[in-house]
């Protein structure tokens, strides 16, 4: 009997040696954009890169289009430990951090180089910490691009938006900035947007060239005004729990990737920006827009007082800091 019992213990114990080697780590990596954008590709090169340095080790999946969860439930899926890695636009932190609300301010920076000046600054890398407490932690900034204002009518002027219903992402400061020019802002997940605007139930939005070129919003919407008036960026998070629970070395790798995804994400951004413009253009779908020195000037004027709005919020430290980084 003994023998037996042994002999069963030697046996699994023999079977199970060559399965004892760990499962490899999974990474789910939840987006709500298609894949031929700065965000999708930047997810596609980290996939990449891991599969050629961690093989075994670590195994990625992305999940693009808001396939898995949309705009408002990433963030708690990442804490509930349902996906390891998000990079929601930094207009969707607001329940989390009161400060990344500085990159929503309206005619803040001048174009991406400024907003590259700042992210490159203490005050600009500190800001990867401001989820911390809530059990986020940021790895990492991405850019899209400068937004534009789309819409059913032709926007040259404030004046023009009164009235109109414009979507918005979940942000606070996005949403004063319609109000300021007497438009009214609805907050909306991403993945409705599209139908919203077909159906006419919304008149208009605000987003980046490449998100009105992959997700269509161009072949809905008569015009588009090249207002530059914000920044849309992300933030690439996980869950402090699943990041400090990674072996060093894993740790240590996976930053590495996502570091040079994120540069080879930041090159995609600069080249579809330009691109994903030209294709509207061509395509004849929707009139872009030009304004002159004087009408951009009155957007600025009207939309300037958010900054004072939000001061107390985001802090004046911050927003001077900002500022500078346009020089
Ligand atoms: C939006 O909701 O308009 C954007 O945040 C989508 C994205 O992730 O670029």
């Amino acid at each position: 009997m003994r023998f037996l019992v042994s002999a069963v213990a030697l046996s699994v114990f023999l079977l199970a040696g060559p399965l004892a080697q760990a499962d490899p780590i999974k990474i789910k990596f939840s987006h709500v954009v298609a894949v031929n954008t700065p965000k999708g590709q930047m997810a596609e090169k980290f996939k990449e890169l891991v599969d050629q340095r961690l093989a075994g080790k670590v195994e990625v999946e992305v999940f693009p289009n808001a396939q898995l969860f949309g705009d408002n439930k990433v963030l708690e899926a990442l804490l509930l430990g349902d996906v390891q890695l998000a990079a929601p636009a930094l207009s969707k932190f607001q329940k989390y951090t009161k400060s990344l609300q500085l990159y929503d301010l309206p005619f803040l920076f001048k174009n991406i180089k400024a907003v590259d000046n700042f992210m490159a600054s203490d005050a600009g890398k500190n800001m990867l910490t401001a989820t911390q407490k809530k059990g986020l932690v940021g790895l990492g900034f991405l850019h899209n691009g400068m937004k534009q204002l789309s819409s059913s009518s032709p926007m040259r002027v404030p004046e023009d938006a009164a009235g109109m219903k414009f979507r918005i992402m979940t942000s606070d400061v996005l949403a004063a900035q319609f109000q300021a020019v007497k438009a009214s802002p609805q907050k909306k997940p991403f993945s409705e947007v599209f139908t919203l605007l077909q159906t006419k139930a919304i008149d208009g939005q605000e987003n980046t060239w490449s998100n009105i070129f992959s997700k269509k919003f161009f072949e809905v919407q008569e015009y588009i005004t090249e207002s530059d008036h914000g920044y849309l960026g992300y933030m690439v998070v996980t869950s402090t729990e699943f990041w400090n629970g990674l072996p060093d070395d894993i740790r240590t790798e996976v930053q590495k990737a996502l570091d040079e995804a994120i540069a080879f994400g930041n090159k995609v951004a600069l080249e579809k920006d330009t691109e994903d413009k030209q294709a509207i253009v061509d395509s004849g779908r929707s009139k872009v827009i030009e304004l002159t020195a004087d009408e951009r000037a009155k957007w600025v004027e009207a939309m300037k007082p958010v900054w004072k709005q939000f001061e107390g919020d985001i802090g004046k430290d911050l927003i001077d800091a900002a500022l500078k980084s346009n020089m």
